[in-house]
């Protein structure tokens, strides 16, 4: 008999969420930057010890106001990872930057620190960081090379919250960091993301950025009779509703993190053999990082391999998944790319498989999903 399916992705719903958005839609007020988003704001800013925070519509929408908030222009040189999502790259195409990938570190998808002094030049203006899995990146290296070379560090945290390196909060490195509250993300509001600004001089600006480029937070505050146009910027903040529903997602976040955490643990333990008789491999933990369980991904073999893996959950109902494709062979930048080979970021764009990871999850359904795992390569192995 064939299994009940168990999907990729479920999004976590605590129950609250009904309430809080009945509770905004009572209040006649719908719009941005209403108590939700302060709670949200006071929370992050709270737990994490992060500067400031605003909470704008997506990551993407984040990591476009980073780019604005460094100036960036025609002629700079950005530096980011190959192997991550296209808005780390478009946020920064968007405002004219040359962008130059970076190679990921054979052990981890992170961006391998060690090859980047090499790709610094006068231009460069900014490395932008993803921690793949939310497991963090070589960050003392990575601070190292900014503070050397006077570089903005930007981190793409899309994937990374509550996650931490050497103790300390992820988001709390860069002078910028972008959270996204995608539904796939441990905590969500559908869309959604989160701007964290961790260097003072940007705090003004990214308020008026945020709010197409009007001092509208300082009329809200109080603090100037009228507002107006002040600056460029955009529509990059959420409505009460978002907030609304994001509060009570971050109500629940430790539970939330233990369950996960616990998915990811038998998930390893479950996996652990074929690692070690090399058929897999499995995620490294580099001893600075901590791990926030939101991603449990593989690497296998070669692409066939990964293929017919992937197939094989399917066939027996497990939604399983690639994941992102290296940015400098796309069909939009391969034209614009250097012409450097990025092997380990095609690595991970042709080998690595993420498994269904969600708080609904139990552990008999990864029990049975590393079965699957386990008899395909028993199997192939006896071939
Ligand atoms: C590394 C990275 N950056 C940015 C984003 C964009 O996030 P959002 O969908 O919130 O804009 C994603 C999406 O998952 C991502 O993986």
């Amino acid at each position: 008999m064939k299994r009940t399916f168990i999907p990729f992705n479920k999004p976590y719903v605590s129950g609250r969420e009904a309430l809080y958005v009945q509770q905004v839609l009572a209040s006649g007020t719908l719009s941005g930057d209403g108590v939700f988003t302060q709670k949200c704001h006071g929370f992050f800013e709270q737990k994490y010890g992060f500067n400031k925070v605003l909470l704008t519509s997506s990551c993407s929408d984040a990591l476009e106001m980073s780019a604005i908030l460094i100036d960036t222009k025609a002629g700079d040189e950005i530096i980011i990872p190959s192997y991550t999502f296209v808005s780390t790259a478009n946020a920064f195409l968007l405002r004219g930057a040359k962008i130059i990938f970076a190679d990921s570190e054979v052990d981890t998808p992170n961006l391998d620190v060690s090859k980047i002094e090499g790709l610094i030049t006068s231009k460069t203006k900014a490395i932008v960081c993803v921690h793949y899995a939310g497991i963090a990146c070589d960050l003392d290296q990575l601070l190292y090379l900014c503070e050397k070379y006077h570089l903005y560090l930007i981190e793409d945290a899309a994937l990374s919250i509550d996650s931490y390196f050497r103790g300390k909060p992820l988001g709390s490195f860069g002078h910028l960091a972008a959270f996204s509250f995608h539904e796939t993300k441990n905590i969500t509001s559908g869309e959604g993301g989160m701007l964290v600004v961790n260097e003072k001089k940007f705090i003004e600006r990214a308020e008026i950025i945020r709010d197409k480029g009007t001092n509208r937070s300082k009329y809200t505050r109080g603090e100037i009779a009228k507002y107006g146009w002040v600056d460029i910027g955009s529509s990059f903040l959420p409505s009460h509703l978002t907030a609304a529903v994001l509060f009570a997602q971050i109500e629940q976040l430790e539970t939330i993190q233990q369950q996960r955490k616990k998915l990811w643990q038998r998930y390893y333990s479950g996996l652990k053999s074929l690692h070690d008789q090399g058929f897999i491999r499995l995620p490294q933990l580099p001893e600075y990082s901590y791990n926030n369980a939101h991603i449990f991904y593989l690497v296998c073999k070669n692409e066939t391999i990964r293929t017919e893996l992937i197939a094989t959950l399917s066939k027996n109902n497990i939604g399983a998944s690639f994941h992102y494709s290296s940015l400098h062979t796309s069909v939009y930048f391969a034209a614009r790319h250097d012409g450097r080979a990025l092997p380990n970021s095609d690595l991970y764009t042709n080998c690595l498989v993420r498994l269904p990871m969600f708080f609904e999850l139990n552990l008999e359904d990864i029990d049975a999903i590393c079965q699957v795992i386990t008899n395909y390569f028993i199997d192939t192995s006896k071939n």
